[in-house]
């Protein structure tokens, strides 16, 4: 099926498109939904094929599945298919006249501000702080134990992120108040503040107060530097430096703003992908004494990480792509339709929304042999089968909105991974943990607790 793009002319040239059966009147399939979103939009698939449409209550979704569909859902302009009416809940988060608060032009001149801050150069210094957080973290763990992994991984994640994709000051502040606030913000994403996000709830107060205290952090620092002429190489430094095209520099709410946006899009997101790394690596021995292995050959005794190591942890890599694939965090990609679209022989009416999902969309068994088996080897030469259609992988989005730190972090999930493994050796205590569906974020559900006890021989990393 191809997308033919074009003007639309009368209603009967086109065939509607399936509905899923099984909703009920004015909830549609919401209970299903709620109970397992990826058991019921894969069966949809299984009965209907690439495009169909089912019910959220009085709401119209249309899911878009496999690479043809998926390349018409991310290739519509933004008057089609639009993101900024999706994304109104952030704007309380990250603030007035920033991302999903301004035009997408705008938007996409504040997100390019930090393209040059994702180079390789910068990527030299993000992989030694993802080396030193992660060897602070093993070095407060002791001779053995017991972790709850994805609390671990949301840790040492907050430091990472804010460390390199903020700035060592906020790095600084983390214990000291940063944590909390960043946490009340979180917290400001539920399910109500989709639909109302200035709804006057506990939780969306906390949201507002802590927006205020990190404005007002972000505001000293940058006073700070300021003053004292500092002008280290990180994210708030770049957006310091810049302007928009008509010559005006960016506010300190701007700036506060948009490292928030960054912030929040990398960093639960990062959190979530390296505990499922950890939770499938540990569950696949043979496939871990490889990428042990590859760590030795890499940085051979007492070596140092660097970015050129980590690009040459290929096996890694691919069990980190196949996480991606099996786990990806963000589950559901969704798009306002502002004008009917055409794909096929159908047109998605306007004021429906339109969706794709990596986590459907990954287990096509047409697209990944064997789809639900953890198999980092088939992205090897000669199965390469994440290289066999555009756009089957797609945990990392893709068109105009894909992921502007998808390098970033894979980076830091190998790194995290490289520098545990090698100091200890880990087991889950409970089964293999299922997929939390309750949060923006999918994770496993928690707590979810690893053992582990320090390795005495084999260590690269001292
Ligand atoms: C495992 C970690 C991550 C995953 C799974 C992930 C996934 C995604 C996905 C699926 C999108 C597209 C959203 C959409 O189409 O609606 C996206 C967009 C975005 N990501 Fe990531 N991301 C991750 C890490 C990061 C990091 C580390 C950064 C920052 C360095 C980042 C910054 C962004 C930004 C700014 C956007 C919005 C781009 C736009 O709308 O133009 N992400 N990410």
């Amino acid at each position: 099926m191809t997308e033919l793009p074009g003007v639309l002319t009368t209603s009967e040239e086109h065939r509607a498109i399936p509905e899923l059966g099984g909703g009920l009147p004015l909830l549609g399939h919401l209970l299903q939904f709620q109970r397992d979103p990826v058991a019921m939009l894969s069966r949809g698939w299984r009965e209907l094929g690439d495009l169909y449409r089912f019910r959220l209550g009085p709401r119209q979704f249309v899911l878009f599945s496999g690479p043809e569909a998926h390349d018409a859902f991310f290739s519509a302009p933004e008057d089609q298919l639009n993101a900024k009416a999706v994304y109104q809940f952030t704007v309380p988060i990250f603030g007035r006249g920033v991302a999903y608060d301004v035009a997408p032009s705008i938007m996409d001149e504040q997100l390019g501000f930090l393209y040059p801050a994702l180079r390789d150069a910068a990527m030299q210094r993000f992989a030694r702080i993802m080396f030193d957080e992660t060897s602070q973290l093993a070095d407060s763990l002791g001779e053995e134990g017991e972790l709850d992994l994805p609390t671990a991984m949301n840790e040492l994640t907050v430091k990472i992120a804010s460390r390199s994709l903020i700035g060592q000051e906020v790095r600084d502040q983390v214990d000291a108040g940063f944590a909390d606030a960043y946490h009340d913000l979180q917290k400001g994403i539920n399910t109500l503040g989709f639909f109302m996000p200035r709804l006057p709830t506990p939780a969306h107060r906390s949201r507002d107060r802590a927006r205020v205290q990190v404005a007002e952090l972000f505001s000293r620092i940058m006073t700070a530097r300021r003053r004292a002429d500092d002008c280290p190489d990180d994210f708030m430094q770049s957006l310091m430096d810049a302007s928009y095209s008509d010559g005006r520099a960016l506010s300190d709410d701007e700036i506060t703003g948009i490292l928030l946006t960054v912030l929040f899009a990398g960093q639960h997101t990062s959190a979530v992908l390296a505990t499922w790394t950890g939770l499938e690596l540990l569950r696949a021995s043979p496939y871990l004494a490889r990428v042990r292995d590859e760590t030795r050959a890499v940085y051979g005794e007492a070596g140092s990480m660097s970015l050129e190591g980590l690009k040459q942890q290929v096996t890694m890599e691919h069990a980190v792509r196949e996480c991606e694939r099996l786990h990806p965090p963000l589950i559901l990609l969704i798009r306002k339709v502002l004008n009917p679209m055409r794909y096929g022989d159908y047109v998605v009416p306007s004021g429906s929304l339109a969706m794709v999902s990596p986590a459907v969309s990954h287990r096509l068994p047409h697209l990944f042999a064997d789809p639900d088996r953890f198999d980092p080897d088939r992205f090897a030469p000669p199965a390469r089968e994440d290289k066999q259609h555009h756009y089957s992988l797609i945990g990392f989005g893709g068109g105009k909105h894909r992921c502007m730190g998808k390098h970033f972090a894979e980076m830091q999930v190998k790194a995290i991974w490289t520098v545990l493994l090698d100091r200890f050796d880990f087991s889950l205590e409970t089964d293999f943990p299922t997929p939390n569906y309750g949060s923006w974020v999918t994770g496993p559900v928690t707590p979810c607790r690893l053992r582990y006890r320090r390795r005495s021989q084999g260590r690269v990393f001292g």
